[in-house]
């Protein structure tokens, strides 16, 4: 029941400012509950603490980030799964819809809030269940950038997130994207949700310049230029 207490409360929330928020399950599994990154995520975070934070992120993603306050802009998504399992090399990584795992090893040797670490990697990792990818056609480095882009706004980045005007091509991924698609917000308001929505059947490097009505080239220019580079 806890997992419905804790979702009812973000419904309630946000149906006071106006938006419609479907329900969506939220399942979270310690599947090494008995390595050491197992046992630190039982002791530091915990199950329940997960489950009210995807409900938090999710409402955000909707909500803030890609402006879906209509379901039927959404990804019909109606469950997401988390593992707590180890992966070895990757801190997190979303597969298949809805699948989310984390790794044991991340949070074993993690220096530092471990709280705080998770919640940022978790907002990553639930913008790819919910992004649009353009039905796959959507550059990898673009797809991250999104990703580090809602841990930007939700100011969650992790210690070492890119400065702004950092990096040295648009599509470099992660941080170094998450930066530039800031930018073009500053431009053009709410251009990250548009691109998003964009980006539902297709993808097309000439959406930049169908929202800003420059190339992302030239829009990139001028953003090393802001930032005197
Ligand atoms: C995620 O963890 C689950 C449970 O341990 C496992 O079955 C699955 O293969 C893992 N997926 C990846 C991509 O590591
Ligand atoms: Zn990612």
């Amino acid at each position: 029941m806890a997992r419905h207490y804790f979702f009812l409360c973000s419904l309630l929330a946000y149906s006071f400012s106006g938006h419609v928020i479907a329900a969506v399950d939220y399942q979270v599994t310690n599947t090494d509950s008995a390595t050491p990154g197992g046992i630190r995520f039982t002791n530091e975070i915990g199950i329940p603490f997960t489950k009210q934070l995807m409900g938090t992120i999710n409402a955000f993603i909707w909500t803030t980030v890609f402006q879906q306050t209509n379901p039927s802009d959404q990804k019909p998504i109606t469950s997401v799964n988390l593992y707590i399992s180890d992966l070895k090399e990757d801190e997190g990584v979303t597969w298949g819809n809805n699948n989310i795992n984390i790794s044991t090893s991340y949070l074993q040797e993690y220096k530092g809030n471990l709280k705080l670490a998770f919640t940022s990697v978790l907002y990553h990792e639930m913008t790819h269940v919910f992004q649009w990818d353009g039905e796959g056609h959507a550059p990898d480095g673009l797809i991250e950038g999104v990703a580090d882009y809602t841990t930007l706004r939700a100011n969650f980045m992790s210690p070492g997130f890119a400065k702004p005007g950092y990096g040295g091509k648009w599509d470099e991924g992660y941080a170094v994207t998450a930066r530039f698609l800031e930018y073009c917000d500053g431009i053009v308001p709410g251009f990250v949700a548009k691109l998003n929505k964009k980006m539902r059947f297709a993808y097309d490097v000439k959406y930049f310049q169908d929202l800003t009505g420059k190339s992302v080239d030239q829009l990139w220019k001028e953003y090393k230029a802001k930032y005197g580079q």
